[in-house]
């Protein structure tokens, strides 16, 4: 293994998974662990240097002060405490005079460290991933192809839903230049024959999430010898489905729901990675920067952006004015400024004129936002010559569509999606 480590143990700090940025930004590699962790377990981890106790204040846990246990205190390796987070200087001594590390965590090193443990956990078994074309699904199959080549098997599973182009090109890198074994899986009607009809924003999360279980259950079951199953969960779904300490932000959802004779065991090689990190995990694996950089997309796609019931020629004018809300951001140098942007076209229509005549069609809202948490958001002040350039693309170019609108609504009161 390459890179040294320090081990943060959790005593109730509210900073864990900033110490552990701190850390990392010293070029030292960090984990989070809980109060209750052995002395053994540490003895089995590879490289570590320094153990840094993280007090604060929940640090009372089913009635009573939680601590280490004196094995851990006693196994050898240098412990000094913090309460919750310390002065950078106190830790950067820790870390580089009495524990003695390296500056070694790189994306380099994690990369052939990552290599090594997935080869000695894999051997000659198969690895199945659902490979959405998402940041994290993408990097977990590209950190896999590295490591076990055509051992991993990816499924890609065209919903109908995703944005212009992004079933092409996860075919287009994944099968084509990196060579993996690639199920492509179209089942468009499918998913829009069980979606007819149905308008409320929850049923059809439900039915999109529920049918994708099923598509992917079927692949599956086509397969044979599978042991594993890749999933793309990185520090932060971790950190909010709780710690011992801290209570539950959000439940960490990812493929599940898969019925109990199809079970693998996990592979799982970017759980300890915050997201800035994956994406230069990424990046150093050679994956496109559109790929690697896209804004987040939710899992029921643009499926919550054709709101109410879904019909097919809403569902292209939406994602022909979201390719042209995209390209035009992209060329006025808002790529990777604006938090997330998208266009959504309403169940309703409006009367306008067209080439001298009445039109009655849909129109096009765009919705451009700024977060940190999306917990709350503000609109992004778009530039009018720029607004007006994508209102006349969109009228012109998007069929059914007369009209142009922009979302002013912070959140709250509007959420980021419509539905
Ligand atoms: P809202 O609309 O709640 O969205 O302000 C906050 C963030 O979450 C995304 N979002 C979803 N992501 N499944 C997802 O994976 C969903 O059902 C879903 N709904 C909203 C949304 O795009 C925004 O980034």
């Amino acid at each position: 293994m390459k890179q040294d480590m320090i081990v943060i143990i959790d005593l109730g700090s509210e900073e864990n998974s900033a110490v552990a940025r701190e850390i990392r930004a010293m070029g030292v590699y960090s984990e989070i662990y809980p109060h209750d962790i052995t002395a053994k377990s540490l003895a089995d981890m590879p490289n570590v240097k320094g153990i840094v106790l993280n007090c604060g204040p929940n640090n009372i846990v089913d009635g009573k002060e939680i601590s280490v246990s004196d094995s851990v205190l006693s196994c050898g390796i240098p412990t000094t405490t913090i309460k919750d987070g310390s002065a950078h200087d106190t830790l950067k001594s820790f870390i580089f005079d009495t524990c003695k590390c390296e500056a070694n965590w790189n994306m380099n090193n994690f990369i052939d460290d990552q290599v090594e443990l997935l080869r000695k956990q894999i051997g000659d078994k198969k690895v199945l991933l659902a490979l959405s074309g998402g940041v994290d699904s993408s990097v977990v199959a590209a950190l896999l192809i590295r490591a076990i080549g055509k051992q991993l098997v990816c499924v890609h599973v065209n919903h109908g839903l995703l944005r212009k182009g992004e079933p092409e090109q996860v075919v287009k890198v994944f099968r084509e230049e990196l060579g993996a074994t690639l199920i492509y899986s179209d089942s468009v009607d499918r998913f829009l024959d069980k979606l007819a009809g149905v308008a409320d924003p929850e049923k059809k999360r439900k039915i999109i999430g529920a049918e994708f279980i099923r598509v992917f259950e079927e692949e599956a079951r086509k397969l044979d010898g599978i042991d594993f199953l890749a999933q793309g969960t990185i520090y932060p779904d971790i950190v909010e489905s709780g710690t011992k300490t801290n209570k539950i932000v959000k439940s960490h959802h990812n493929v599940g729901g898969l019925p109990d004779d199809l079970k693998f065991e996990l592979v799982e090689p970017l759980k300890y990675l915050f997201k800035d990190e994956v994406r230069a995990c990424g990046k150093a694996l050679g994956l496109p920067d559109d790929m690697v950089y896209r804004q987040p997309f939710p899992g029921p796609g643009l499926g919550v952006r054709c709101l109410g019931a879904i019909t097919r020629d809403r569902l292209e004018a939406v994602r022909e004015s979201d390719a042209i809300l995209r390209e035009e951001f992209a060329r006025a140098g808002l790529q990777g400024k604006v938090w997330q942007y998208f266009t959504l076209i309403p169940e309703v229509k409006s009367v306008g004129v067209k080439d001298n005549a009445r039109s009655f069609e849909w129109p096009v809202i765009i919705r451009a936002v700024n977060t940190v948490d999306a917990m709350t958001a503000t609109i992004e002040h778009i530039d009018w010559a720029l607004l007006d350039k994508i209102t006349s693309r969109i009228i012109k170019e998007v069929k059914g569509v007369n009209r142009v609108c922009y979302d002013l609504t912070p959140k709250p009161t509007g959420t980021i999606e419509w539905e």
